[in-house]
């Protein structure tokens, strides 16, 4: 199959759901207006809004698409003036915006004022961006007001729903785009990895890794490169800095790249030297066995919730071994003892965003529990879905040194030895994990992982620097 064949099976999916929803309305879905950086005649770097983005397989600014019950799709493609076209290039010709998406009526976006004019009144579901409300001129659109435009924002809401739904299960087209960002970002992981070294500053390991990323086809990364080196690798998204790292110390990075809108999302912690010190090697089995056992029980009808509870049982047994937690497992991951050495959630869905769309089930919320705050995925998983896999042991020195939580867990840790590890940082190991039929792939699998084969790559890289 095509990708526009695709992409058009894709909107009659849509076209079914929200037939279902009961809503007879027109839809717009704007992509979004490019937005200025202040003090320059430029733009930020252009963000489609992912609804337009997942109907159209395109990233088009100033593009809009419409779709009402019996009339079908409309994609409104932006044109520029002579005088635009002096600084910038030219976008897609509505024809050739129809031979790439599919949608067969793609005309001028100045028929946008005609489509609304002709529908006014009446109410309308907004999805996509809403920035033609307060920017309507610029999608040629004299005044939004004008136009006694009616958003019915309680169809808006059904429709986003239902279309958020049909977004969790990726197609063929999006698992090629995925898969691509996926082996971008392993590739500059293997570099930064071989690169690491004492006397390099976490941000040098973030220049040479994103260079892979943008040779292996990356258009950008996918969200800010986490690069922490020592007590830093404890900051969960921690920014790379001029810090230089040393060795006995960790790094931990969390990079990913975006290919035609998707993201990859991948972690690795390795140390500075050829090799993981005693308690770095053991904590860090303790996390991979973590991540190994979420993975090994991935696959559909799987509740997500149940693999991040299996993960912090896991972790909590590895911090008694350690001497850094005391008492049963099962007390300690109800009190959420655990949660003060892995302060997140196991994942969360990927795709158009780093953190995708409908991570909860219809009904369910985010529980107001240390434990469970950050837990971004609460469903069962299905054929389709791209979830991340991540657990991660922290000694993060805000939590660790608080009154209050010290007064809490008096107890149930040994805080003698965590005063030991304030600065020991973190490890965090996340791969990019699709569910099958009966079980899942891991996408990002061509990344090593075990301690053995992360102290190879280094004695390498560092063999390869001093040779
Ligand atoms: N890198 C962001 C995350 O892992 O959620
Ligand atoms: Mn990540
Ligand atoms: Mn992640």
């Amino acid at each position: 199959m095509s990708d526009t064949e695709v992409l058009r099976e894709r909107r009659l999916r849509v076209e079914a759901a929200w037939s279902s929803a009961e809503f007879d309305g027109p839809v717009l879905i704007p992509a979004s207006l490019p937005i200025p950086i202040d003090g320059t005649d430029q733009f930020h770097e252009f963000h489609a809004h992912p609804e337009f983005q997942y109907l159209t397989g395109v990233a088009e600014p100033g593009a809009a698409l419409a779709w009402e019950p019996g009339d079908g799709w409309t994609l409104f493609a932006p044109s520029l003036s002579v005088e635009d076209l002096v600084w910038m290039s030219a976008p897609p010709s509505a024809d050739e915006l129809a031979a790439e998406t599919g949608v067969s009526r793609s005309v001028d976006r100045s028929e946008l004022a005609g489509w609304l004019e002709s529908r006014r009144g009446r109410g309308m579901a907004l999805l996509g961006s809403r920035d033609v409300e307060l920017r309507a001129t610029e999608y040629g659109v004299e005044s939004w007001s004008s136009l006694e435009a009616v958003v019915d924002e309680e169809a808006t809401e059904r429709l986003g729903k239902a279309l958020a739904e049909l977004r969790r299960a990726k197609d063929a087209v999006e698992l090629d785009r995925m898969t691509r960002a996926v082996d971008a970002a392993v590739f500059g992981h293997l570099a930064a990895q071989r690169l690491a070294r004492h006397g390099l500053t976490e941000r040098a390991l973030q220049i040479e890794m994103e260079a892979e990323f943008f040779r292996r086809g990356g258009a950008r990364t996918a969200y800010g490169s986490i690069v922490g080196s020592g007590p830093n690798s404890a900051i969960l998204h921690g920014t790379p800095g001029e810090r230089v790292m040393s060795d006995g110390e960790l790094v931990l990075i969390d990079a990913g790249a975006e290919i035609e809108g998707y993201a990859s999302d991948v972690t690795r912690t390795f140390p500075v030297s050829a090799e993981f010190t005693g308690i770095q090697r053991d904590l860090y089995n303790v996390v991979l066995a973590a991540q190994q056992e979420a993975i090994a029980g991935a696959g559909p009808g799987v509740e997500y919730k149940s693999l991040h509870m299996q993960a912090s049982a896991t972790i909590a047994q590895g911090l008694v071994d350690a001497g850094i937690l005391r008492g049963s497992v099962e007390e300690l991951v109800a009190a959420d003892a655990h949660a003060l050495f892995f302060p997140h959630g196991l994942g969360h869905m990927l795709g158009l965003s780093t953190h995708d769309c409908a991570g909860y089930l219809e009904g369910r919320v985010p529980e107001d529990r240390f434990g469970l705050a950050y837990l971004r995925t609460d469903l069962p998983l299905a054929p389709g879905y791209v979830v991340t896999i991540e657990p991660g042991i922290y000694f993060v020195p805000a939590l660790l040194t608080d009154p209050a939580r010290r007064e809490r867990y008096a107890e149930m840790v040994n805080w003698d030895v965590v005063d030991g590890l304030l600065d020991f940082g973190g490890i965090r190991i996340e791969d990019d994990v699709l569910i099958t039929g009966d079980g899942c792939e891991v996408m990002s699998e061509a990344l090593p992982k075990s301690a053995d084969e992360i102290e190879a790559i280094r004695r390498d890289g560092l063999g390869a620097a001093n040779g």
